[in-house]
């Protein structure tokens, strides 16, 4: 039953020629008496044609439909000139059957492949769904990122080692997947939510040089963004500085997108550092495309007679607690109308903000050109360094933030954003990567009342921040920087690194710092300590993102899209209906109990 070609390799070059092809009926025209077939692989299409004059193939053709399943024999010929389709790439030819076989039929389809339908009906049936051209381009580029990634590390030196999915919790900020222990009743097993822990200890053990392109397991809430299992690849070097794995990291995703999608991007990628991302992008995945900064007006403004203002400049606190007062510039943006001001209001609500004060440049202030609400409150000296300050042009609106600075720069960062895209107030590159670095060491989690690791617990402190890490008390420790670097591309997260700690006595002090007591540090992190004190080598690494650099290099509106079987937003499957419940006789072997009553048959979604 052997093919000799794929439908989208049928050229001009094989006129004459007899092939044999293989797919799927993707769909038939009858044109009185000569019926067309574009037969469909994962390559692409190709008509065939069968003629009146062979009754044999003819009759046969009569009962095809659509989807199924045909070997077809024929003789490659061109066109008749005015039937060329140049949008095929197989437009100029067609093949006139002499044999088909039917090798399966298909039922009346749920919805037609090149039908827009709703993403649960598409998950449900995504056997159907990936026959459609997009999904396979999808999944083909996906194999063929894989493969240059594979290349591009094997030619630098890596090894790849595979590292247990049945393990131990290993602390990267989301919730565990837990699997039960049929043979040490009452104990769990973790899948892991990176390979952080195994691949620091291939260091200690001297593979120098790891990755692996491997899944990961959080049970976080689910975005457009996000996945419950996810694909990174993860890799980590010895005896390396940021610039080394952040070379590395450059030259693979240059070679991924030179194979992919045959671009080059230029190298080096910009950098810079967490404290520059916040105070003029307000976000710590900044969309560099877009042409638009934030404006620190907080000294400016400290005194103002405006009282929302002045209030907001005296709030202390911790890191991103203390007050702020910022301005975003738009240009052009004079011309928003009071309705849509209203709605970038409305907008930054979600991120906290009380108010959004704003300032319609119709011309010089001096002239009465300024137009707003809040003018009144400022005196001559504010408004020409609020001018001066943000750069603002006649045409311009200027948007205001005052609140606590991690209220304002979300609410400002993400208005920027929203704004940049709607309103087209950027470079036309396709592709804009940034790195971000010295990102600080911890968080102050004020609900739990104590601090969390930004990256995670085993990231290093940069050398100059050392001795306010080990200061006495915790004085200071919000300050800390740390040696962990993101890189970011159109304003998503597409991976994260870290130089670690080596030295076991600072990785007790950090577990100290997150306020893990030495017991409890023992019991979750004791192999790690104990391996830090047999000769760890300086040691740093990242993750790329895998479905989200693919989402992103394809254009794919979702990482579900660049996912063969993805989960929905409820990290449920519903084509296999997983999560389900399971037999009463499953549960007692594994020594469980629920007391959860199960979702019944609800639809899946
Ligand atoms: P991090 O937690 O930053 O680092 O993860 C690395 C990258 O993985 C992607 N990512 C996700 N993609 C889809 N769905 C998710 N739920 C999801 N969560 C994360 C992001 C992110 O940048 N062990 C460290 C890496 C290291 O330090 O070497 C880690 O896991 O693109
Ligand atoms: P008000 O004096 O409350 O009427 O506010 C005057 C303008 O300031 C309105 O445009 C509000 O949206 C804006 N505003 C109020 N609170 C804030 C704030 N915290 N940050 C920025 N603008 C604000």
């Amino acid at each position: 039953m052997e093919r000799s070609h794929y439908c989208n390799d049928v050229r001009e070059s094989l006129t004459g020629q007899r092939v044999t092809l293989c797919g799927w009926v993707n769909r038939r025209r009858d044109h009185g008496g000569v019926i067309f077939v574009d037969l469909r692989d994962r390559t692409g299409l190709v008509q065939v044609v069968f003629s009146p004059e062979d009754g044999q193939s003819h009759g046969q053709a009569h009962v095809l439909r659509n989807e199924y399943v045909v070997q077809v024999e024929g003789i490659v010929a061109r066109r008749p000139a005015e039937t060329e389709n140049t949008k095929l790439p197989t437009g100029l030819i067609e093949v006139r059957v002499e044999r088909v076989t039917l090798l399966n039929a298909a039922a009346v389809l749920p919805f037609q492949l090149d039908e827009e339908v709703s993403e649960s009906v598409r998950l449900t049936h995504r056997f159907l769904d990936l026959r459609r051209p997009e999904m396979q381009r999808n999944l083909i580029a996906r194999h063929r990122a894989m493969q240059a990634i594979r290349r591009g590390l094997d030619e630098e030196g890596f090894l790849e080692i595979e590292t247990p999915m049945l393990t131990r919790s290993t602390p990267e900020g989301a919730r565990d997947y837990l699997v039960p222990s049929r043979v040490n009743p009452g104990e769990f097993y973790a899948l892991p939510q990176s390979p952080q822990l195994f691949k620091q200890l291939l260091m200690i053990s001297g593979y120098d040089r790891y990755f692996q392109i491997t899944r990961c397991f959080r049970d976080e809430d689910l975005r457009a963004d996000r996945q419950p299992e996810f694909t990174q690849v993860d890799l980590e070097m010895s005896f390396v500085d940021p610039d080394q794995v952040i070379g590395l990291v450059e030259r693979v995703v240059a070679r991924l997108f030179a194979e992919v999608l045959d671009i080059r991007l230029n190298l080096p990628f910009p950098r810079m550092t967490y404290a520059e991302a916040m105070d003029r992008y307000g976000l710590d995945a900044p969309d560099t495309r877009i042409r638009m900064q934030l404006t620190d007006l907080t000294a400016t403004l400290a005194g103002t007679g405006f009282k929302v203002f002045a209030d907001a400049a005296k709030l202390t606190g911790m890191r991103g607690q203390q007050g702020a007062i910022k301005a975003l510039r738009v240009p052009g943006g004079a011309a928003l109308t009071r309705k849509e001001i209203d709605e970038c209001t409305e907008f930054v609500s979600i991120y906290g903000a009380k108010g959004l004060a704003w300032v319609k440049v119709n011309g010089p202030w001096a002239e009465g050109g300024w137009q707003s609400p809040i003018v009144k409150f400022f005196n001559e000296s504010e408004l020409t360094a609020i001018a001066t300050a943000t750069g603002v042009q006649t045409g311009d609106l200027l948007f205001f933030g005052a609140d606590r600075l991690k209220v304002v720069n979300e609410s400002l960062g993400r208005l920027r954003v929203k704004l940049g895209r709607e309103r087209h107030i950027m470079d036309d590159t396709p592709f804009s990567f940034a790195w971000v670095t010295d990102f600080p060491l911890l968080e102050w989690d004020a609900e739990a009342k104590r601090f969390t690791s930004v990256h995670h617990p085993f990231t290093a402190p940069l050398v100059e921040d050392f001795d306010r890490m080990n200061a006495a008390g915790a004085e200071g420790v919000d300050e800390v920087r740390s040696r962990a670097y993101d890189l970011v591309l159109n304003g998503s997260e597409v991976g994260g690194g870290s130089i670690r700690i080596h030295d076991p006595q600072m990785q007790r002090r950090m577990l100290e710092l997150l306020a893990i007591g030495p017991e409890e540090a023992e019991e979750k992190f004791g192999f790690l300590l104990r391996a830090l004190e047999f000769g760890a080598p300086p040691h740093g690494g990242l993750a790329l993102g895998l479905d989200r650099l693919m989402a992103i290099m394809l254009g794919a509106e979702s990482i579900r899209d660049v996912i063969a079987f993805p989960k929905t937003q409820k990290a449920a499957c519903p084509l296999t209906r997983a999560p389900s419940v399971v037999d009463a006789a499953q549960l007692r072997e594994l020594h469980l109990r629920t007391t959860a009553r199960p979702r019944g048959e609800a639809a899946p979604g």
